[in-house]
Formats: structure tokens, C-alpha cells, sequence
């Protein structure tokens, strides 16, 4: 157990262990320390103190402006700052987990459940605000703010801008398919400059969680089930909000969620416990929410989950020891939605009071709608239990990103509004939306060449599916329903480019996507009858995933996989396009039907997009950022699993680590998708075959091994392929996973090109965490895999050896 809520001795505990691995790894450099299992050979750099994560904020100038300010607070001007509502601040269906508190009269600034905002602002008791975008909604709030409060404070709007303001790009799980991170830097500067113009400088996003097991509805808004795809998906989409400087006019804070590993929940159901080594924790969870914070995210949020027995909102191990002890974090926490008050339902918290006090204590500097600080953090003051000094310090890590964002010079929104996808943004948003395509599938029909991509002569398409002719899906549930007019349906862009070709489309939804009554079957049938080739556009709901979307199948939902099987008895060869916000399983389509591809929601050009990708304009890129499983048992699984003492060499032998009735693989692993031409792997080598123990452990940035291959496209086609770095470790005196992505690189090469890649890999990459949240190197020895997926075959190897 490393965690307890109030943890006085855990400091102690930390700098003793500090302490011992600096004392040992002088002793292993004066090699007085022979190499054996369980000997920390921890980094000799490990024990510094972290840099200050944001540099601008520790700019004097602003700590300047800060202290003036802070001077002439009262205590209810500064929890005001640390108070965030929406307008009307009502709990809603949340107000069922305060009913368990007793009344607190007079306690709360209106009653105990709702607030009026701006009777607030107008007297400085309210600092931030959320989910209210729009240039004439903030821009009234703020009004109130900067002219009327005694001391002229700006709000800070902060908003769920996960995948777009409005030009919409792919959900997150589909972006980070591309493998694409300054492209996703691209597309995240596009919705900074948008919502700027909506009076929104705040992101609660990039959500980091990392998500193994698809049951969980919240993989759609993150990254999927690798901690190192995550980490440069978590600086790209930091970078992308916040540029170099958050002060100018279309620089957003972004909000780092949700802190931590609430990707974790057991058994995949929403907001459900978590439990995990450290060593899991450190290695598998933290690694994308570290390389944010590192990166300078303005914020960070903490999560509803709870770990290892501790809600994140109440976990100062998590929030103090290793987000700013660790990592240097110079800047505020916000809690999660109600989290604060959510401790009581935790059972950690007897009332308001409590949980106030230990999310508080904890480090949760801005208590988002759980009414609890402006409430209870007065007495708590008073009482002594809460230091005005740690009040201060929270006041203060606010102020510094309000001046940082400049919302004291420029408190309003920015130009002129966008209400609608911008023309000049619909380019990057499309090229996001082809690279996160996968096709998965893409098999010869009837013995001549594969189905994809689609012939450019004049073809008959039918067009089948609910997903087909529906631009609310297409942009998912993040957002605002006036957005939808802009997006471009699989059915109006199809339509137009097999018009351009000389053919035709006839389109029949076929069901609903949840749909029981098989009415519309026969006009899909009949559909499918007349045409050359059919396309089906089957899947999820936006519904189906996001918050509170967690499901217990991972099936086509409704009647969809009838109509699929019906249609494709018809005989001829079938697309299916997939969109789903998680992985789905897909076997009786992977048996069954041509080609088959994985396009999650694509956002506002996600017609435009697939139809280039089908028709070869452009060729499919995407790879998969998380394992489809074959049932659904086998969840959670991911491909950096680790090894059993009884690993599967054949599927027939009974004592081994397996199934007997489903292979232990993926039907389509991490890291997969096909393009439309064939690449070869060869000449995988690693510049060196033995690296010295000290210099591995000197973690100053070098590189210790450079890994390289040949990577050929022998096909017909130009291709770009994500060219992925795996690596295992083995020997060490913790077991590690069979491989790890370590790198990778996109790559494009034209029919007979070959190219050399090359990656770098140093202490960062080879190193693994003990169960003391220390990363260590030890002697061991490494295999380093480079190919276009987690099955890479090419391999070389090298040890870490004692000197
Ligand atoms: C979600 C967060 C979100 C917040 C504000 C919560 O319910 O968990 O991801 O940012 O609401 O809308």
C-alpha cells in the first residue's frame, strides 16, 4: 500500500527513499554495489528537483501583478477565485449525491444548490465559469466581472472543447490513430483560435487517460491504450491550445484531465475504482499527464475515480507529491465536476465540511460546482485548519494564468465571432480526418483485386446504414447541435463523386442505429441487388461512448449486424465503414465481408475525407491506438501485456496461459491498419550491441542505442506508413511487458521506394519504474522490434551490462 488520504509521514517517507537512492547510487558508482535482483539502479540524475513546469508562469512581471492584487483580497474575494460555476451554478441530477448532507442555511451564497452567477461576479465571489461559450454570453458575464466587482478581476471561461470549436475534427481516440502529432498540434490550434472568438481561453482538455478495455465509454476522448502514443499526443495537443506564449489573443490554458488513471475504471463502468502498483501506475498511466504538464499545460483537473482506495480529488500523494514535488506542476488544479462533494459518497468525507477540507488539503485548488468552497472553506480558515497562507498560494496559482492569458488586458472575446466551420480550416480538419482512418480489411472479391480502393469508372454504389446520412454523428457528442449543417455526410460526398465518375448512388439507412424493426431491410436488399459494390455505414451512436457510455458489449448495436449479414448475401463486394467511438468486435465482418474500415467520428469533413480515402485519392494511414478484441471477455487487452510463466506457443496445449475457446490475440492488434500498397521490413540493427551500466544511468538526455531499418514499398501505390519502435526488456528484477512502443515515425514512399529509419532510444525508453515510483535501468538485456504494427517480426538485440 503506498497511499493514505492525510499523509504526514509520507514527505518523510519520500525523502528517506530519496535519501537511500542517492546514498546507493553513490555506492553503485564508487562500484561498491554488485548488480543483483531488486537493486534500484536508479538514475544518478533521479533525485534533482524538477524544473518549474510553465515558465511563464513564474514570470516576475506577473508575480508583481499577483501580489499587488493579493494584497488587497478579502477571504471572500479570494475563494471566489477559487469557486467555478455555470450560470445558474444548479447541481441538477447531481443534487442527488448533496441530499445526503445536512442543510447548511445561510452557508452557501444563495442556497445550497444553485448560485446566481452574476450577482456573484458583480461582488468578486466567483472566478471562473464553464460550459458557456459565445461571444455575447461571456462577454455579459465578464462585463460584470471587470465593471463591477470591487477589484475588476476577469473571469476565466473555461469549456469541453475536446475535438474542435466549430470546425470539427476527429474524436480524440480517432486522432490519435493518425500517429500524426503536429498534425493534431494543427487542428488543436484551429479550435484555439475559434473558441477565443467565443470568449473561451480555457480547454478541459487534452483528456490523457490512458484506456485499456473499449467497455469504458471515455476511450473515445483519449488516446487509447499506450502510455507512449498518449505522452506525444498530450504534449501535441498542449503545444496546439497554448502555442509559445498564452497571452496572445488566440492562445487557450489548456486543462490536463483527469489526473489520475481514472482510464482504469474496473470492468470498464463509468467513474468505478481503480487499483494498481506503482510501478503500473508510473509506467503504464502517468507517462501522458507527466509529458503534458512538462510540455507547460496551464492546468490540470482531478478525476472522479478513485486509486488505490484514494480519490484522486482527495489524493495529495497523487496531487502534491508527484504532480509538483515530481513534476514541478506550477499552476492549479481544478477539481472534476462535483468531485469535491462527490467525496462523501466515496464515504471519506462525513459532510461538506470534510470533504471540503481534504480536497483542499489535497492540493484541489478551484472547487468546480460542488459549492463547497465558497461554503465551507471560511471556517476552515478561521478555525485554523485550513492556513490563509495555502488559500493564498491557490489565489495566487489562478491569478498567474489569468495574467498569463492576458484576460486583464483583453478580458473579452477575441475579433469577430465564428459561429460556423470555417472555410479556411476545413483543409486541415479533412487531412485529420483521412489520416485517422484504418483500414483493417481489404481482400480480393471474387478473385480479382482487393475491393479498395474503389474504381474511378462509372459504378453504381448503394449506399446502406445509419450512419451513412447523418451529420450529427459525424461530429459527435462534444458539441453544439447548430454545428451539424456544416458536416459533410458519407452520403453527400459519395453521392457527388460517383456522379463525377459517370455512376450512380442509391441509399437506403436499412435501420436505426439502435434500430429492432427490420422495415427498411428489404429497400437495403434490393439496393445492394442493383449496385456494382456497396458501402455500409454501420456503428455506434455518439451516445453510445463519451461520459457515462460505458457498455457491457462491444457489438454493432440494434439489428445493424443482420442487416449486414442480409446485405451481404447478396453477393457483391462489400465496404463496411465503422464508426465507433471504441473498438468494436468485428469477426463475423472480418470473416465475411471485402474490406473494412475503421473511421471512429470524423468530424466536419468526414464525408469529404472517407470518400478520398475510398476512392484512392489519398491512401488510408491511420494505425490502431487500441487492440479490437475478438470477444469480449478477453477485455481488458492490449498488446504490451505481460508475460505469464506459462505463455501460449500452441493453441491446443491445456496448461498454458490461454482460452479454450478464444485465441489470446487481438482480431486487429495495437499499432495495425493497411494501406493500399505492400511495405517490407528488413535490416533492423542497433548501432551498438552493449551499453555500459553507468552511462545508461546517467538519464541526461543522451542517446544510448540508436535502432534503424529499412522499411520498402513494394507495391503498385504511394503509401504513408506509421513506422512503429517496440522494445523488451528482459532480466530485470520486475517483470516487463512482452514489447512497448519506444517510437515511431510516418513515413511515405513511393512505389519501389525505400527508406531508412531511425530511433533514438536513451534512458527514457529503456528504463522501467520500480515499485518505489523510481525509473531504473539495470543490467539486462533488450530486443528492439521495427515494423508496421505491435506484431513487428524484424528484430535485433543488445544488453545494458555491469561495468
Ligand atoms: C467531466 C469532465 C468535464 C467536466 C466539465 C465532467 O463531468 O468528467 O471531463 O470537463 O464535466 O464539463
Amino acid at each position: 500500500m503506498f497511499h493514505s488520504v492525510e499523509r504526514p509521514n509520507r514527505e518523510l517517507g519520500k525523502r528517506i527513499l530519496i535519501a537511500a537512492s542517492l546514498a546507493l547510487a553513490i555506492l553503485q558508482m564508487a562500484g561498491r554495489v554488485q548488480a543483483q535482483n531488486g537493486t534500484p539502479f536508479a538514475s544518478t540524475q533521479q533525485p534533482q528537483a524538477a524544473p518549474l513546469s510553465n515558465a511563464q508562469l513564474a514570470d516576475p512581471a506577473i508575480e508583481r501583478r499577483v501580489d499587488a492584487l493579493l494584497r488587497q483580497m478579502t477571504l471572500e474575494e479570494k475563494l471566489g477565485q477559487l469557486v467555478q460555476y455555470s450560470p445558474d451554478g444548479y447541481l441538477g441530477a447531481d443534487a442527488a449525491a448533496a441530499r445526503d448532507l445536512p442543510p447548511q442555511p445561510g452557508k452557501n451564497p444563495i442556497t445550497a444548490h444553485s448560485v446566481d452567477a452574476l450577482a456573484l461576479i458583480a461582488e468578486g465571489r466567483l472566478g471562473s465559469m464553464l460550459n458557456m461559450v459565445g461571444a455575447e454570453a461571456t462577454n455579459a458575464y465578464q462585463r460584470e466581472a471587470v465593471e463591477k466587482s470591487r477589484l475588476h478581476i476577469p473571469l476565466l471561461f473555461g469549456a469541453d472543447i475536446i475535438h474542435g470549436y466549430r470546425t470539427i475534427y476527429p474524436v480524440p481516440l480517432g486522432l490519435a490513430a493518425t500517429f500524426d502529432p503536429d498534425m493534431v498540434s494543427r487542428v488543436a490550434q484551429v479550435a484555439a483560435k475559434e473558441a477565443a472568438t467565443g470568449g473561451v481561453r480555457w480547454f478541459y482538455s487534452p483528456m490523457v487517460d490512458v484506456s485499456r478495455d473499449p467497455r469504458w465509454g471515455r476511450t473515445i476522448e483519449g488516446a487509447g491504450e499506450d502510455a507512449y502514443l498518449g505522452a506525444a499526443m498530450a504534449r501535441a495537443y498542449v503545444r496546439g491550445y497554448q502555442g509559445d506564449d498564452l497571452a496572445k489573443p488566440y492562445a487557450v490554458a489548456a486543462c490536463v484531465k483527469h489526473f489520475a488513471a481514472y482510464g482504469a475504471a474496473e470492468a470498464g463502468r463509468e467513474y468505478n475504482t481503480t487499483d494498481m502498483s506503482e510501478s503500473r501506475l508510473m509506467q503504464d498511466y502517468l507517462p501522458p499527464y507527466k509529458a503534458a504538464v512538462q510540455a507547460g499545460a496551464a492546468t490540470i483537473m482531478s478525476a472522479f475515480n478513485a486509486l488505490n482506495g484514494v480519490p484522486s480529488t482527495a489524493d495529495g500523494f497523487l496531487i502534491k507529491d508527484i504532480l509538483r514535488h515530481g513534476w514541478g506542476f506550477n499552476s492549479f488544479v481544478v477539481s472534476d465536476y462535483t468531485s469535491i462533494r462527490e467525496l462523501i459518497n466515496h464515504g471519506i468525507a462525513l459532510d461538506g465540511t470534510s470533504a471540503a477540507r481534504k480536497a483542499f488539503s489535497a492540493g484541489v485548488d478551484v472547487d468546480m460546482m460542488s459549492h463547497l468552497y465558497d461554503a465551507e472553506l471560511p471556517a476552515l480558515v478561521k478555525s485554523g485548519q485550513i492556513p490563509m497562507a495555502a488559500i493564498d498560494e491557490s489565489v495566487r496559482r489562478v491569478l498567474r494564468v489569468k495574467f498569463a492569458l492576458g484576460l486583464f488586458d483583453h478580458p473579452y472575446a477575441q475579433g469577430s465571432e465564428v459561429t460556423r466551420a470555417v472555410p479556411e480550416h476545413r483543409p486541415i480538419v479533412r487531412q485529420a480526418a483521412e489520416e485517422s482512418l484504418v483500414l483493417l480489411l481489404n481482400q480480393p472479391f471474387a478473385g480479382s483485386s482487393p475491393v479498395l480502393p474503389l474504381t474511378r469508372g462509372p459504378q453504381k454504389i448503394a449506399l446502406i446504414g445509419p450512419l451513412a446520412d447523418n451529420a450529427n454523428e459525424m461530429i459527435n457528442g462534444w458539441g453544439d447541435p447548430n454545428r451539424n449543417p456544416d458536416a459533410v455526410t458519407v452520403k453527400d460526398a459519395l453521392e457527388a463523386r460517383a456522379r463525377q465518375n459517370g455512376g450512380s448512388l442509391i441509399y437506403a439507412k436499412g435501420t436505426e442505429i439502435a434500430g429492432t424493426s427490420e422495415s427498411g431491410f428489404a429497400k437495403a436488399i434490393e439496393a445492394a441487388r442493383q449496385a456494382d459494390v456497396v458501402v455500409m455505414a454501420l456503428g455506434e451512436s455518439s451516445e453510445m461512448s463519451g461520459e457515462a457510455g460505458s457498455r457491457s458489449r462491444l457489438d454493432f448495436p440494434g439489428n445493424q449486424e443482420a442487416l449486414l449479414e442480409q446485405v451481404a448475401a447478396q453477393g457483391k463486394p462489400v465496404v463496411l465503414l465503422v464508426f465507433s467511438g471504441r473498438p468494436l468486435i468485428l469477426n463475423w465482418a472480418a470473416e465475411h465481408i471485402s474490406a473494412i474500415m475503421e473511421a471512429w467520428f470524423p468530424g466536419t469533413e468526414a464525408g469529404s475525407a472517407i470518400a478520398d480515402v475510398l476512392y484512392g485519392d489519398v491512401p488510408p494511414s491511420g494505425k490502431l491506438p487500441m487492440s479490437f478484441p475478438r470477444a469480449l471477455g478477453q477485455e481488458p487487452l492490449y498488446y504490451n501485456q505481460f508475460p505469464t510463466g506459462r505463455p501460449t506457443y500452441d493453441n491446443n496445449e491445456r496448461f498454458v496461459s490461454r482460452y479454450i475457446d478464444v485465441p489470446n490475440d487481438a482480431l486487429f492488434p495495437f499499432g495495425y491498419g493497411l494501406s493500399y500498397t505492400t511495405l517490407d521490413y528488413s535490416a533492423v540493427a542497433v548501432s551498438r550491441m552493449r551499453v555500459p551500466l553507468d552511462e545508461a544511468r546517467r538519464n541526461d538526455g543522451r542517446v544510448l542505442v540508436t535502432a534503424t531499418a529499412m522499411v520498402k514499398n513494394t507495391g503498385s501505390r504511394a503509401a504513408t506508413e506509421v513506422v512503429q519502435c517496440y522494445v523488451r526488456n528482459r532480466g530485470a528484477s520486475l517483470e516487463q511487458p512482452v514489447r512497448s512502443l519506444q517510437g515511431f515515425a510516418r513515413v511515405t514512399l513511393n512505389p519501389g521506394e525505400s527508406k531508412r529509419v531511425a530511433f533514438n532510444l536513451g534512458f527514457a525508453e529503456l528504463s522501467f519504474f520500480t515499485n518505489s515510483g523510481l525509473a531504473v535501468v539495470e543490467p539486462t538485456h533488450y530486443t528492439v522490434w521495427i515494423g508496421g504494427s505491435s506484431q513487428a517480426a524484424e528484430h535485433a538485440d543488445f544488453v545494458i551490462a555491469a561495468n
